[in-house]
């Protein structure tokens, strides 16, 4: 896929930061509109393909709901899928199919070692749930080159935290079909890109 461009200046004040003031009002980390959006995002890919390859980066972090176990619940046996996390998420693996590397996501060597040995290259969704700076989430969009010209990028909180609010923001619309699925101002947002 083609690289990401930006049409216009990202405001931030700390470019490493993860969180700022919008969060607040936003109650649950994973939301009801998350869990259905995404999961529609993956039906309609799965419709369009067999054999999709999914990239998650930021792995199941509580007990409850999350973005991995939705993707673990509407992939099909033939897809695959790679988790990345600095934290031990091995708990989420399943023989083949479900598979999981802990490390940096700005670990492009050991990440693509990954994805080249399971044979999951190209990608076809790749998901951006990590740490949430503008630095670390452009680092994160670098794996945009390995993926399917068709392919749909996702990120979990558009709304409020910087890095992937100001991507969304910015990125050249001309360019780039960019839709937020979760608006609400108490949700943490959930918004595609896609490739014109
Ligand atoms: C908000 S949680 C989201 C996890 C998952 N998507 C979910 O729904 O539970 C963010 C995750 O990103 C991980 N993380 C933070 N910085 C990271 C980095 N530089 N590379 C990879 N993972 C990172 C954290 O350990 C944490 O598990």
């Amino acid at each position: 896929m083609k690289k990401i461009e930006f049409s216009k200046s990202f405001q931030v004040e700390n470019r490493d930061a993860d969180a700022d003031e919008k969060t607040k009002y936003c109650t649950v980390e994973w939301s009801n509109s998350n869990h259905s959006e995404l999961a529609n995002l993956i039906q309609e890919k799965m419709a369009q393909k067999s054999n999709l390859n999914v990239l998650e980066i930021g792995v199941d972090r509580n007990a409850g709901d999350s973005s991995t176990k939705c993707f673990k619940s509407n992939l099909r046996h033939e897809d695959k899928y790679l988790g990345v996390d600095i934290a031990d998420r091995s708990h989420i693996i399943e023989g083949n199919r479900i598979n999981f590397v802990q490390t940096d996501a700005k670990d492009y060597q050991k990440v693509l070692e990954k994805l080249t040995g399971l044979n999951m290259l190209p990608i076809d969704i790749l998901f951006i749930d990590g740490w949430h700076s503008l630095n670390q989430v452009l680092a994160e969009l670098e794996y945009v080159q390995y993926m399917n010209d068709d392919g749909i990028i996702i990120l979990h909180d558009t709304n409020g935290h910087p890095g992937p609010r100001e991507v969304i923001r910015c990125i050249d619309k001309k360019e780039w079909d960019v839709r937020n699925h979760c608006p609400q101002e108490n949700d943490y947002g959930l918004s595609s890109i896609r490739s014109r």
